[in-house]
């Protein structure tokens, strides 16, 4: 039983015989109250501000993909070719680990969601140097403007990376991004379509 100097002052209820004490509460207890109100305004603008990668939904999501990153056993190794970039645009999961390559290696120039910053808009109907699905894989493999789209055939370590980046790049066509640049290029014809 705590001692306590101070005499004891009921509040006069009672329930079951069990009576309600006026004690103060610790004030270990009330100081932690005090800090988790003092660290709720910086909570809400770290973690809900809208910044990409901060909730915690986002860094699941980027965790799942790395670790399907983990699984290219299972498709071996891909071609660039047209026929297999229409087969992963159909398949989420794959799209996905496009995007945490995008997210690693392009954000600077193409802005989160490839609505362009250095580089042009990635989500348009205006391309400057594709005309058809298989020139993406080319223009990241090889690099365009003397370097100023960097070549990404020996930067990202596996072949898959950069034909599944491709593949995120074409899904990215028709989005709408928070902020986009202007387009540049001429517009081009849709991708083909896959058979169902
Ligand atoms: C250092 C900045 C930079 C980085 C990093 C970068 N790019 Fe680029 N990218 C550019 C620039 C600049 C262009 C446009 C070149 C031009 O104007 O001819 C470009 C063009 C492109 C194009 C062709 C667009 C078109 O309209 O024809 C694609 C696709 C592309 N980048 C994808 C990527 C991907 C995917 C990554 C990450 C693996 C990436 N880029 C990383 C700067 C960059």
């Amino acid at each position: 039983m705590p001692t306590s100097t101070k005499k004891e002052s009921s509040l006069g209820h009672s329930y079951d015989g069990i009576q309600e004490y006026d004690n103060p509460l610790p004030s270990w207890w009330k100081w932690l109250f005090v800090m988790t109100v003092v660290m709720s305004p910086f909570y809400l603008m770290y973690f809900h501000s809208g910044m990409p990668g901060r909730s915690v939904a986002d860094q699941y999501q980027v965790a799942v993909n790395e670790n399907t990153r983990k699984q290219y056993a299972k498709i071996g190794d891909l071609e660039g070719d047209e026929a297999t970039m229409v087969k992963f645009l159909a398949e989420p999961e794959w799209v996905g680990v496009g995007q945490a390559i995008y997210k690693a290696n392009c954000v600077s120039c193409h802005g989160a969601e490839g609505g362009g910053n250095v580089g042009p808009n990635l989500c348009d109907e205006n391309y400057k140097h594709i005309k058809q699905l298989t020139d993406i894989v080319k223009v990241i493999n090889e690099g365009v403007a003397g370097g100023a789209m960097p070549a990404w055939a020996k930067r990202l370590p596996h072949k898959n990376d950069a034909i599944l980046v491709s593949v995120y790049v074409a899904s990215l066509r028709g989005s709408k991004p928070a902020t986009a640049k202007a387009p540049d290029g001429s517009p081009i014809a849709a991708w083909p379509q896959g058979n169902p």
